[in-house]
């Protein structure tokens, strides 16, 4: 079977963060088809930017239980998985869109179980799985949000994929102004203060919780990359392998 590849594309690339549900429409059909073109074997999870952030702000749904909120978060965040999908459709791809409210299980705000057997059915036949950041079912808050970077760092685990790329709207991680080309563990100390959280509404950490996420998964064994998705063919190099951005690694 083709080699797989996770890519992630964060919600601050495909909406406007700072307005209620606004979908970056070119931005989507641009990605689209720089995806097309790059090939079977991948798996594709994407952020809510301004589709989910703000009603899972709204609700609370991070202090306490609430059905209304869990309904429209999600609904939220689908209807900008609805329009990945279309823009992947139109581009010539065959994607199936994953929600995560239905196939994972969290326990305190991290995954007890995931359905990963579908998705790799998916992949075989050449389908291109669609996830995304989502509130899903948790056995200690009664439901929680879950980021599409934990998504993706507990699929990389699951899957060991040979490329994990993570799209955001900046160039890597930035330190004194400078893309660092790699980041360990060690550097995280030094750099804490500057992995500030995203433009807009979010509820999952900005810079800071996916350097959490892909630190853990680097010492996992798995290495990623953490890139601007916003620039124009940064994509497709990234899921061809080369060394865009900032390389998060675990080998001390
Ligand atoms: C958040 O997902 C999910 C919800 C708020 C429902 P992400 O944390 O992956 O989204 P972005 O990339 O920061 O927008």
């Amino acid at each position: 079977m083709t080699e797989i590849r996770v890519l992630k594309v964060g919600g601050s690339v495909l909406t406007d963060k700072t307005r209620l549900e606004s979908a970056r429409i070119e931005e989507i059909g641009r990605i689209a088809a720089e995806i097309a073109g790059c090939g079977p074997g991948l798996i594709l999870v994407h952020g809510a930017g301004s589709f989910g952030h703000f009603h899972a702000e709204r609700y609370r749904l991070a202090e306490r239980f609430d059905p209304e909120g869990v309904l429209e978060t999600h609904r939220s965040v689908v209807r900008l998985n609805d329009l990945v999908v279309e823009g992947l459709r139109r581009a010539g791809s065959s994607p199936v869109p994953v929600h995560p409210l239905s196939s994972v299980l969290l326990k305190d705000g991290r995954i007890e179980a995931m359905e990963v057997g579908p998705i790799l059915e998916m992949v075989k036949r050449g389908l291109i799985p669609v996830l995304h950041g989502d509130v899903s079912m948790d056995l200690i808050r009664g439901a929680a949000i879950v980021s599409g970077d934990q998504l993706v760092s507990h699929l990389a685990r699951a899957v060991k994929p040979g490329i994990v790329a993570l799209g955001t709207a900046v160039d890597g991680v930035i330190s004194d102004g400078k893309v660092l080309p790699m980041v360990r563990r060690a550097d995280i100390s030094r750099i804490a203060s500057e992995l500030g959280p995203s433009a807009g509404v979010d509820v999952t950490g900005g810079m800071g919780g996916k350097m959490r996420e892909l630190l853990d998964l680097a010492e996992g064994g798995v290495s990623s990359v953490i890139f601007n998705a916003s620039r124009p063919g940064l994509i497709e190099r990234a899921l061809r392998g080369e060394r865009v951005g900032t390389l998060v690694e675990g080998r001390r």
